[in-house]
């Protein structure tokens, strides 16, 4: 067995974790919202058409805030179409997945399911095909309380109360050759800022998200963003970071090492934005929107090579197992730990293709393996991150030298009642690891639970038949001594340790 050492303090504060780090990300993407969320005719859809088995996971997820309607999708999508009598929407192609769009789910209709799941919308404006105007547009539409033509006619279509959607995206990965309408850096900065100009007249209190390079490896990385910000920094607010990882073909000390390299990336965009700062001698600081990151395999969801028009996608889900657990569960803990400027986090997707829930047209629905971490991290991981001294083993991969065997955060609640550890054990050589724990500062700590997930295999996975493969178990927290203990981190597992501090 391998040995670490963690000690924590209160004082080790780093910042707040803001809980919308804990979003989603819902797209019109292969079966994430038809027969996903929404199912006219299934067996638990509501009145209107919302599955209600989908409703009861996803408030599980506890998430705050989520993104629609894309994605690559954004870039080409008429607001005007999704909205109003839904036997009068056009059905349009939609160029970037291949496939038909009926648009018979659109912004009201996901207004009214972020209400059913208990989330705040953030809503992605067109500036791929489109561009200030109907942005504006859309923001008058949703947020304006009524008379005018636009606010009137959300009013007639049903929607008296407007919607105060106050997080919006300027546009998707517009620097992307995959993206309808990629834009120069200069002409998307340009462009960036007179719609948000516009946004802003019409609702002032709405903030503002510029697209970042769509991938730390994307060949303007830096570049990308030094220009477009200059052009528009002091009419956003975030900046948006997108990250995927895949499995490496099997090489699991790369795989559990990329979430470091997700930090390296965050710290990237901080420097980049902070750079822009000093160069306009602004007052002003840039907060971190990491608006689509997961583990995602490419050979299942490549871009369309041809373009068919299926109404409703036949592009397969993901299946998530125990080593994805790891990985998604790492990257949690990367946006805990720089919770100082991130502010907003949306897991891509959360109904199918790469998500959290899986679900069957007409049939079940179920957590994948993913659903756990996700789920510990929203719901236990609110209060102020601490920063963790940390000694542990370290392992090299081919993307990483010397990463810690051990990754961990510890989060103290707002009202200082509980501290909660996250902590992987990801050595590769799949060893048990004894955590030996300095949490003198703290008090007398009363152990509350050691929730663990772990399997033999790594390759489990949850399947409609077999949901429960891979899931939390609840393991004995040992007793401290005088603030001093230890607890076995089994091989290879995701573990969340809960305190109770002394009222
Ligand atoms: O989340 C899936 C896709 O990945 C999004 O549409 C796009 O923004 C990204 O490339």
């Amino acid at each position: 067995m391998k040995a670490a050492t963690l000690t924590l303090d209160r004082d080790f504060s780093l910042a707040p974790i803001d809980p919308r780090v804990y979003g989603g990300f819902a797209e019109h993407l292969g079966r994430h919202i038809y027969t996903g969320i929404y199912e006219p005719g299934h067996p638990t859809a509501d009145a209107q058409g919302f599955r209600q088995d989908v409703i009861a996971l996803v408030r599980e997820l506890a998430m705050p805030i989520m993104r629609y309607p894309g994605g690559n999708f954004v870039s080409g999508y008429h607001w005007e179409d999704g909205v109003g009598p839904q036997e009068t929407r056009p059905r349009r192609l939609d160029l970037a997945w291949g496939v038909t769009e009926t648009n018979a789910f659109g912004t009201n209709e996901f207004i009214d399911w972020c209400q059913k799941v208990n989330t705040e919308p953030m809503l992605a404006v067109n500036l791929g095909t489109r561009g200030p105007d109907q942005a504006r547009q859309l923001v008058e539409y949703c947020n304006h309380p009524g008379g005018t033509q636009l606010s009137e006619l959300r009013i007639s279509h049903g929607w008296r109360a407007p919607h105060a959607v106050k997080t919006w995206c300027l546009g998707n990965e517009m620097d992307g050759f995959w993206q309808m309408g990629t834009k120069t850096p200069y002409e998307y900065g340009r462009l960036a800022n007179e719609t948000a100009k516009l946004m802003k007249w019409v609702d002032s209190r709405i903030e503002l998200i510029l697209c970042g390079s769509s991938g730390r490896g994307m060949p303007d990385f830096g570049k990308w963003e030094w220009e477009a910000l200059q052009e528009c920094y002091e009419n956003v607010d975030y900046l948006s970071l997108h990250t995927y990882y895949d499995d490496h073909n099997g090489d699991l000390a790369s795989f559990v090492s990329e979430p470091d390299n997700m930090g390296d990336f965050i710290d990237e965009a901080i420097a980049l934005c902070d750079a822009v700062k000093a160069s306009k001698k602004s007052k002003k600081t840039l907060h971190l929107s990491f608006d689509e990151w997961n583990v995602w395999f490419p050979k299942n969801n490549a871009l369309p090579q041809k373009r068919t028009w299926p109404e409703v996608s036949e592009r397969p889900s993901d299946v998530y197992d125990m080593a994805d657990v790891l990985v998604v569960g790492g990257m949690l803990l990367t946006l805990m730990e720089h919770a100082e400027r991130v502010k907003i986090g949306c897991i891509a997707q959360v109904v199918n293709l790469l998500a959290p829930i899986l679900t069957e047209p007409g049939g079940r629905a179920w957590r994948q393996t993913i659903f756990w971490p996700f789920h510990h991290a929203a719901t236990l991981g609110r209060g102020t991150a601490l920063r963790c001294a940390v000694n542990a083993p370290r392992f090299d991969s081919k993307v990483r030298e010397q990463a810690s065997v051990l990754k961990t955060v510890a989060v103290l609640a707002d009202d200082e009642s509980a501290l909660t550890i996250f902590a992987i054990n990801r050595d590769p050589a799949g060893d048990p690891l004894e955590l030996s724990l300095d949490l003198r500062a703290f008090g007398t700590l009363a152990p509350h639970e050691h929730l663990c997930i772990a399997h033999p295999n790594l390759n489990a996975e949850n399947t409609a038949d077999a949901p429960e493969t891979v899931v939390p178990h609840t393991r004995a927290l040992p007793p401290l001594d005088h603030g001093k203990g230890a607890v076995t981190l089994p091989p290879l597992s995701w573990n969340v340790l809960r305190y109770r501090t002394a009222p």
